[in-house]
């Protein structure tokens, strides 16, 4: 049997409540594959700093590079709770692996699964996939604020993209276009006004795009991008766009496949140089926290990307059947997270 080394951070609010059931599908279907999970958990999230005053530390960071993969539940405190800064917790744990271990593809597959409910009344057959940057752009926490708090104040956010970062995120958009029945990548930015930032990609993904005459394209701003999300998402196969645009729209993603409750991402480095990470597109969810009723099934969906990146495909499409069934049976009805987990646990 080969043992799959995972790295876990539960996090807080409804991340402890997601993972547990993620772990547990996870390792029953690794082990129908012939492998087994050796999990190691890390404490890590705004409790954790609470209690000790740590975010990510050297050494955590350091022991987490170990591992074969990360399963990820969510960070983030409670808004309730005035002592944590804003956004502390997710720069310091959340964005600072992202870039340690050069999460540059941050992947984002959205199914309407048999069952599911969409908002939207014609919905359409919704299965696409929107490749998102992840380490570049607005994120990087490049700006400041000059004269704070006076009636003069300055406050920037520089945006980085680089040459290197925007080639591979779009090679790996067209690789994966490419290896799909509809064989279509749009490009999603906003080169009308970012015309610096606006400007490489565009460029960038017309050159690149002669490599792949298999693959059709478009080009749509972000603004129109949500007009067509909501009036005519079956007309996405593959999405590339930056960072903070592909949060945007993912979130619209999950709300249009029938709730941020299945949707699933994986912080992925392509050239494999440190581990992946795998977690629920959704936070902590607060509002909903400690009470057994946060859906699980993104996170354990994130459980199949994480085997599908590590090359165990049957494992990672046990997973998502297993899921689909469950959907075809009970959609959208309100059960317990540990109904749901066990339903799928029962299908794997
Ligand atoms: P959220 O995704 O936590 O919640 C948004 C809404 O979706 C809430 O109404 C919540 O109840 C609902 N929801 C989310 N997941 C659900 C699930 N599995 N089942 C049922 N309902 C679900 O977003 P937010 O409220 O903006 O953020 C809460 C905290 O989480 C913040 O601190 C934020 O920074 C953090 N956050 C962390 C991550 C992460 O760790 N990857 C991602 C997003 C937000
Ligand atoms: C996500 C989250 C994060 C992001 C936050 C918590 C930093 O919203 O994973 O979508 O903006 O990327
Ligand atoms: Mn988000």
């Amino acid at each position: 049997t080969r043992t799959l080394d995972l790295a876990v951070i539960p996090g807080d609010g409804i991340g402890p409540e997601v993972t547990e059931q993620a772990l547990a599908v996870l390792t029953k279907a690794a082990g129908r594959a012939g492998l087994r999970v050796s999990p190691t958990h890390y404490e890590l999230g705004a409790e954790a700093w609470l209690r000790t005053g740590e975010t990510l530390t050297d050494e955590k960071l350091a022991s987490l590079r170990e591992h074969q993969a990360i399963l990820f539940g969510a960070v983030g405190a409670d808004p309730r709770s005035t002592q944590v800064p804003s956004g502390l917790i997710e720069r310091e744990i959340l964005l600072r692996l992202r870039f340690a271990f050069d999460h540059f593809i941050n992947l984002r597959p959205s199914r309407l699964y048999p069952g599911a409910v969409s908002p939207l009344s014609a919905p359409g057959d919704i299965d696409f996939v929107v490749v998102r940057e992840g380490t570049e752009g607005p994120y990087v926490g490049n700006g400041g604020t000059v004269r704070e708090g006076t009636e003069h104040e300055i406050a920037t956010e520089v945006s980085v993209n680089t040459a290197h970062g925007v080639d591979r995120l779009i090679r790996y958009a067209f690789d994966l276009a490419a290896s799909r029945d509809r064989k279509h990548l749009t490009l999603v930015h906003k080169h009308n006004v970012l015309v610096h930032a606006g400007g490489l990609y565009r460029r960038t993904f017309d050159r690149i795009a002669q490599e792949y005459p298999q693959v059709s394209t478009d080009y749509i701003h972000v603004d129109a991008a949500t007009i067509y999300m909501t009036t005519d998402p079956a007309r996405f196969d593959v999405i590339v766009t930056d960072n903070l645009f592909g949060d945007i729209l993912t979130d619209q993603a999950g709300a249009i496949s029938g709730g941020i409750g299945y949707a699933a991402c994986g912080n992925i480095n392509a050239e494999f140089t440190a581990p992946s990470m795998f977690e629920p597109v959704h936070g902590s969810a607060p509002d909903i926290a400690g009470r057994g009723i946060a859906d699980p099934r993104a996170a354990i969906l994130a459980g199949a990307l994480l085997l599908r990146h590590l090359g165990h495909e049957d494992a990672a499409s046990t997973i998502e059947s297993a899921v689909e069934d469950d959907m075809r049976d009970h959609g959208a009805e309100q059960r317990s997270t540990a109904d749901i987990g066990r339903a799928v646990l029962a299908g794997i």
